[in-house]
């Protein structure tokens, strides 16, 4: 692998803590960094590079997946970490950070490919890749990357102009934008699980597929994020990106063939694809209340959690049926719902087959074939057979299961970072795909700001409103 250097804007910030340093530590462990690398931490709290160190130990013992035995391997990695505070709003800052860009280079002989991750709130991006252009930090003899973590926009208009501006600095396969969501193990097994098993791939369209399902559940509230939530709802912050992406990926019909390098231009061709929405009756939005029993108060609801304005309508929950436009997927609903507050924490595709024997039978008393796909937490595959009971002689489903919970799976900033370090972009967002899913999504932010789609409350700890389960039940289905 070339040699690099990695500056990391953001460095002292939350992300970086919980995933970006136990990443890259796991990757250094496994040997997948380069032999010769330099890590640059850029934050604007003033901190001596000891302190610093220090604080990326600290969270690796508590967020890496390495054992905490291997104390002299830590101290080993932050030889290769440094840090410089700087004022990223300031222009003479960059070529600062410059300067000390190359003085690492120099000292450990870094061929002057640079990558830039941007962990910082989206209002600094504009101002951080026109520096890096301007300043020269741009201007490399190897190669140069950026990665840049969502919210990529805030709508289409805002989303167009921000890459206006980051494609000023850095041409399209520079860029790396990421979906975590993309970055986890089973999501990146999709496409596998479905290319490499030609009795998957032959049962993979509308003939056989009665609908889709894609649930991704959380048990966490708003937390201490109410003034970024309050802008962007469950709307902007699962669905247009994570959401979408499992859409995408589950819908993937690639042949052994394909190379892998067409899987971007495969889920554009999809994104192109997806119907507009019907708002009214495709979609859903719910707002999560309070959990009381008695007098016992057990969870704030969405209202009361602090910074939160107490008559604010944002989506907390967001439920929809949407239909992809292709020969293979014509007629088969995909429906997805996420929200925040739910029974479980619990990221899984249900790919519900057709029963034709039992098609006029109740819903209750059908037993469709059923493909689970579980992200997380457990990674796994079932699939739901009948078969009959020797002892009552009754058809009864039985669970054909694979799972992978016992293994040790690298966490999705692994996978990620390991890519953009080699220069992989299958499993990053391309513009084309971004800029679809916002002009998707756009006529629903708007009937969202405009109080054109109801808002249902619904309890903590439950699976969202009831109104969810209707949006199935029209169709004849329900949520497994
Ligand atoms: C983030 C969202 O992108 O994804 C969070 O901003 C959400 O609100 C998180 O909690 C969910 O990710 P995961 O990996 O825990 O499912």
């Amino acid at each position: 692998m070339d040699s690099m250097s990695f500056t990391l804007f953001g460095a002292t910030g939350d992300l970086a803590k919980r995933k970006i340093y136990p990443a890259l530590f796991n990757l250094y462990m496994d040997k997948k960094l380069p032999t010769i690398f330099s890590i640059i931490g850029v934050g604007k709290e003033k901190m001596s590079e000891k302190e610093f160190q220090s604080m990326v130990i600290e969270s690796l013992y508590e967020f890496s997946r390495h054992s905490t035995n291997d104390k002299a391997l830590k101290l080993e990695f932050v030889q290769s970490i440094s840090y410089i505070s700087l004022d990223l709003t300031n222009k003479s800052s960059y070529s600062l950070l410059l300067q000390y860009v190359k003085q690492k280079e120099l000292e450990k002989g870094i061929n002057e490919n640079r990558i830039f991750y941007l962990s910082v709130p989206p209002a600094f991006f504009e101002v951080i890749t026109t520096n890096i252009k301007n300043s020269g930090l741009g201007h490399t003899k190897g190669w140069k990357r950026v990665i840049i973590e969502k919210p990529f926009g805030h709508d289409l208009a805002s989303a167009t102009h921000l890459n206006n501006m980051v494609k000023q600095a850095f041409f399209e396969d520079e860029i790396f934008r990421m979906d975590h969501y993309l970055g986890k193990p089973m999501v990146q097994n999709l496409e596998t699980l479905i290319s490499a098993n030609p009795v998957l791939q032959s049962i993979w369209n509308n003939k056989l597929i009665a609908n889709v399902q894609i649930t991704a559940s959380e048990t966490v509230g708003v937390g201490g994020r109410a003034a970024y939530y309050e802008q962007a709802g469950a709307i902007r912050d699962m669905v247009q990106n994570h959401m979408l992406q499992l859409v995408l990926m589950s819908a993937l019909r690639m042949s052994e063939k394909d190379s892998v390098v067409s899987l971007r231009n495969e889920k554009i061709k999809l994104m192109e694809a997806i119907q507009r929405i019907h708002t009214e009756k495709d979609i859903i939005r719910g707002q999560y209340r309070h959990l009381k029993t008695g007098d016992t108060t057990y969870t704030n609801g969405y209202l009361e959690e602090p910074g939160v304005n107490p008559s604010s309508t944002t989506d907390t929950f967001v439920a929809a049926r949407l239909f992809i436009n292709t020969p293979s997927w014509k007629g088969v609903p995909f429906f997805i719902r996420t929200g925040k507050r739910l029974a479980r924490k619990e990221t899984k595709i249900v790919v519900e087959f057709k029963n034709i024997r039992n098609e006029t039978k109740a819903v209750e008393e059908r037993r469709p074939n059923l493909l689970v796909i579980t992200i997380q937490p457990d990674e796994g595959v079932s699939l739901h057979l009948n078969s009959k009971n020797p002892l009552t002689g009754e058809i009864e489903p039985i669970d054909v299961h694979f799972s992978s919970s016992n293994r040790e799976i690298p966490e999705a900033y692994e996978y990620l970072l390991a890519d953009a370090i080699k220069g992989n972009a299958d499993f990053f967002t391309h513009w084309d795909e971004v800029e679809l899913a916002w002009k998707w999504i756009q006529p629903v932010l708007e009937a969202f700001d405009n109080n054109q789609i109801p808002l249902h409350l619904y309890e903590s700890g439950t699976n969202g409103p009831e109104a969810s389960d209707q949006l199935l039940k029209k169709d004849g289905f329900h949520w497994w």
